[in-house]
């Protein structure tokens, strides 16, 4: 990750900023495990498309897919380029862009090589090796289940030894584990093959332009940092709302749920950003020590502090949505969450006392990523003679998704006579700002994994510290048979989120997004 660069001088660009530039990567190979799946198709492909455009890849870069089916560079690379193709009718996909480069898409294609091999067989990842040469990333985009036999394979081929002027690494995607024990146990077989320093792992809301923001906004500006702490700070919510549903991966939701899929990874990340102490520099390990420090600070949950939801049939946005337990694959008994609220507590000088509310849910109102720091009421002594009997507290969202920027609100005078006091809020939007170019998010983690730099990727024991604060809140979801709360799809969630914030005294912030009326 690239320290703060370049910064516009008023709080509105007069004209647009663009978009630094990178140096290239050293010569690399990347290896995807997983050639013909979802998320090489979806994400990875887009994100070295625009590297390549970008400039940023080595002219001797090399991908080669790797998957068990029978296919030729061709098949693979023109099965790659029809997905590309499609994104361009698409312009709610995760990447759209008008058209393809065809200069582009030539250049990287030409690059694409493709193997068939099963790599749960040593064998047959032995013959990778005369493929190799230099630098190599293995990027594991498989099922969860194979992330320790392919290493294990890899190792035992001999293909993770690095040389003095060539390095070995592996990314490993998400889920890491599904409860402390097993991601404990994941690690230890990873460590057993692969020295820390090689391994990736990856979580995608790191990637995301907003999430590193936070960090900008933080420590690039002098005017936050003295405020945010226990001192001036009433407390944080944390909201990760989708509008989709389970769609069509109810074989890996049921086992999942809501709190695995999104709490100890990408919300604990945005956590992280928002609450961590202030890093010395933003060198990987002084980054996730600090955070590091951080989830150690981070009270196991408890349970009565977990609320869990699941939706039933219900309109999302004029769609008629049906209910979790009808979608394909999906048990009709199940009491998988498709919702979890989380009240946490941080036991350090900074946040003692404040409290860290969190959320997630599929088939919500709205769609919306954020978090908000809720500041202390001001003083009413000096409104107390006036019409004025309600002020509202400040709040400072950092918007990450759909909308993207940074919304701080405050009361301000309403024109007229009286003192009336309104609240209103202070903008800034990226697209205003900047220049944006398609990006899925992908780009920075992979570009920052070929240079060496793995600030923005999870080190073995900040996964373990998340997975120890949310292990309470699976252990009696597990032994109580009553399951989640029932919500409609389309509405804001259970009711015991609510009440979960009710009884202390405070409210969800709408679900809403730029644009919206309510
Ligand atoms: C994934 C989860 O990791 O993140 C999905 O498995 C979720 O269930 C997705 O929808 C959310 O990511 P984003 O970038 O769309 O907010």
């Amino acid at each position: 990750m690239d320290p703060v660069g370049e910064v516009s001088s008023g709080a509105k660009a007069s004209h647009k900023l663009a978009a630094t530039a990178g140096a290239k990567a050293p010569p690399c190979i990347l290896v995807i495990f997983g050639a013909h799946g979802d998320l090489t198709k979806r994400l990875l492909t887009p994100a070295l498309y625009n590297l390549f455009g970008a400039g940023l890849l080595d002219d001797s870069f090399k991908v080669i897919g790797v998957d068990r089916v029978d296919g030729s560079d061709d098949s693979w690379r023109a099965e790659l380029g029809q997905t590309m193709q499609e994104f361009t009718k698409d312009p709610d996909a995760e990447f759209y862009t008008p058209q393809i480069n065809a200069e582009w898409w030539g250049g990287l294609s030409g690059r694409m090589s493709y193997y068939k091999a099963d790599f749960t067989d040593i064998a047959q990842l032995e013959g990778l090796k005369g493929h190799l040469s230099g630098n190599v990333v293995f990027y594991c985009a498989v099922a969860a289940r194979f992330f320790a036999p392919v290493v294990e394979n890899l190792g035992k081929a001999g293909l993770t030894q690095e040389a003095e002027n060539a390095y070995r690494r592996v990314v490993v995607e998400k889920p890491f584990g599904s409860d402390l024990a097993s991601a404990r146990e994941l690690n230890a077989r990873l460590l057993k093959v692969l020295d820390e320093s090689q391994i990736y792992r990856i979580d995608h809301f790191l990637g995301k332009e907003t999430v590193q923001n936070i960090l900008a906004m933080r420590f690039g500006n002098g005017v936050f940092e003295p405020l945010w702490r226990r001192e001036f700070v009433d407390h944080v919510q944390i909201t990760a709302a989708e509008t989709v549903g389970v769609e069509g991966r109810g074989a890996f939701y049921e086992p999942t749920g809501a709190l695995r899929d999104m709490i100890p990874n990408h919300l604990f990340q945005l956590l992280g950003m928002v609450a961590m102490e202030p890093p010395n520099s933003f060198s990987a390990e002084t980054v996730r020590n600090a955070k590091e420090a951080l989830f150690e600070a981070i009270r196991s949950v408890e349970p009565g502090n977990a609320i869990r939801g699941q939706y039933t049939a219900g309109k999302v946005q004029g769609r008629d949505v049906a209910a979790y337990r009808d979608s394909p694959g999906v048990a009709k008994d199940s009491v998988t969450e498709t919702y979890v609220a989380l009240k946490l507590e941080i036991d350090n000088w900074r946040w003692s006392g404040v409290p860290f509310y969190m959320r997630t849910g599929k088939s919500m109102t709205g769609r919306l990523t954020e978090v908000v720091v809720h500041f202390k009421q001001a003083p009413y002594a000096m409104f107390a003679d006036t019409p004025v009997d309600k002020l509202s507290p400040n709040n400072l969202t950092l918007n990450i998704q759909p909308t993207q920027g940074v919304t701080l609100g405050i009361s301000a005078k309403i024109p007229g006579p009286k003192m009336d006091l309104g609240g209103v809020e202070m903008k800034f939007r990226y697209e205003d700002a900047f220049n944006l170019t398609p990006n899925v998010g992908y780009e920075t983690l992979l570009y920052d994994c070929f240079i060496g730099d793995a600030t923005l990727f999870q080190r073995a024991d900040n996964i373990e510290a998340a997975w120890r604060v949310v292990d309470p809140a699976l252990k009696a979801w597990e032994a109580d048979p009553s399951g989640p709360e029932l919500y409609e799809a389309g509405t804001a969630g259970p009711k015991g989120a609510e009440d979960l914030l009710g009884r202390d005294g405070r409210a969800w912030m709408p679900l809403r997004q730029d644009g919206d009326e309510s």
